[in-house]
């Protein structure tokens, strides 16, 4: 009992003390990066971790009744919290699972919070005073985390066109020397990005199967050369006035080939490639990071 207790004691303040420090992270800061992920499983392994140990303390109090009251307390929320904690493990944190998400916030942040409320000896004396201003800091806490989520996407998101067009189409994009001119999209870094990225419809299927299908025949996937008017179209263009030009209808039509640079290959000898046949494939649109202006010509940045 007692080495089991002394593990209990030493681990579990360490464990929800980063449990508290990811979350506050997880919430706050959402990306799509590695590192996020990263904290997503480390705060799961932590939270299982951690709800053991609680597990074994919640049964250790029935016996012996230690500690102060709002630690107490404070342990019993965390417990509480815990099982929307390892219930969202199951399902992951859909949207449709949001309540629960929430729900598990709330009620671990509190248990977290009566805990330190009973370790703040230095601030008063009396347990009610530091409870009322740990609630007080979780209060003001909350809507500045929320703040941080909402605010820098809402910003990003808006999109302000210039007041005037460029003077000329050396204006466009990466202006005249860029891989995809006379197109406006730009790619970060000026890199190419290899057609494959665009060409891997199918493996979003297994998840998004009714959008899979949906998408499986509409026009989107018939912008390239899996169109024939469309095909008919550039072949006589590029027989007319060279490959060039005809990058800046591949800015919207044909992913899979401009982005990897293939458009300056006269399309009438790669037109039955799987990547000319692609069209707008899935991760077109999502890999969309900005857009520059609603002013048309695929005016926006992609990413790979
Ligand atoms: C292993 C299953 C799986 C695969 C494969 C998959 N997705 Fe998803 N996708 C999901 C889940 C789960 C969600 C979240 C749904 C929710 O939050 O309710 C999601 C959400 C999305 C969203 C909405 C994101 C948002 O913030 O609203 C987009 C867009 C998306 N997926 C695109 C794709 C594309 C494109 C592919 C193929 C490259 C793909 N997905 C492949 C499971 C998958
Ligand atoms: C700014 C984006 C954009 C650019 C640039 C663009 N297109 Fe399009 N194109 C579209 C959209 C969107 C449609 C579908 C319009 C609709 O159905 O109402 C379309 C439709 C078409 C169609 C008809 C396809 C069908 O099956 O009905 C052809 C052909 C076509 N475009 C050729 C071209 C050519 C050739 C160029 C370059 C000279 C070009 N497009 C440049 C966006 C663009
Ligand atoms: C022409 C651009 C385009 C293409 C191609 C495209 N999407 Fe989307 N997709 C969008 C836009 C725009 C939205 C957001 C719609 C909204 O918020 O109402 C979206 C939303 C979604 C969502 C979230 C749906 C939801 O209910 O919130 C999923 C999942 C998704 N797309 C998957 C796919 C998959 C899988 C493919 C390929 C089979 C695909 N998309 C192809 C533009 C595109």
């Amino acid at each position: 009992m007692s080495s089991s207790g002394s593990f209990v004691n030493r681990g579990l303040p360490l464990l929800i003390g980063f449990l508290v420090v990811s979350a506050i992270y997880l919430y706050a800061f959402p990306q799509a990066n590695v590192f996020y992920a990263g904290v997503v499983l480390l705060h799961a392994i932590a939270g299982v971790v951690a709800s053991v140990l609680l597990l074994l303390w919640l049964i250790r109090s029935l016996f012996l009744r230690q500690g102060e009251p709002p630690v107490r307390i404070g342990m019993v929320f965390l417990c509480l919290g815990a099982i929307p904690g390892l219930a969202l493990i199951y399902t992951g944190a859909l949207r449709t699972e949001w309540t629960l998400v929430y729900i598990h916030i709330g009620v671990s942040f509190l248990g977290a919070g009566l805990i330190a409320a009973a370790r703040l000896k230095w601030l008063s004396r009396h347990a009610v005073i530091r409870v009322a201003a740990v609630l007080a800091v979780l209060a003001v806490l909350a809507p500045v985390a929320r703040y941080l989520r909402e605010a820098r996407w809402n910003r990003h998101g808006r999109i302000e066109n210039p007041t005037l067009p460029p003077v000329s189409m050396d204006g466009e994009g990466d202006g005249p020397t860029g891989p995809f001119f006379p197109s406006s999209a730009q790619v970060y870094g000026g890199e190419k990005i290899p057609s494959k990225f665009f060409m891997e419809s199918d493996s979003c299927k297994r998840c998004h199967e009714d959008i899979y299908n949906q998408w499986n025949s509409s026009a989107h996937h018939f912008s390239s050369f899996n169109n024939q008017w469309y095909r008919k179209s550039i072949e006589y263009m590029q027989d007319t006035i060279g490959t060039k030009p005809s990058k800046w209808c591949g800015g919207c039509h044909d992913p899979a080939v401009l982005y990897a640079g293939k458009m300056d290959t006269p399309i009438k000898q790669i037109v039955h490639t799987p990547e000319a046949q692609a069209g707008l494939g899935c991760m077109m649109c999502h890999s969309i990071a900005d857009v520059k202006s609603t002013m048309g010509q695929g005016d926006f940045y992609t990413t790979s």
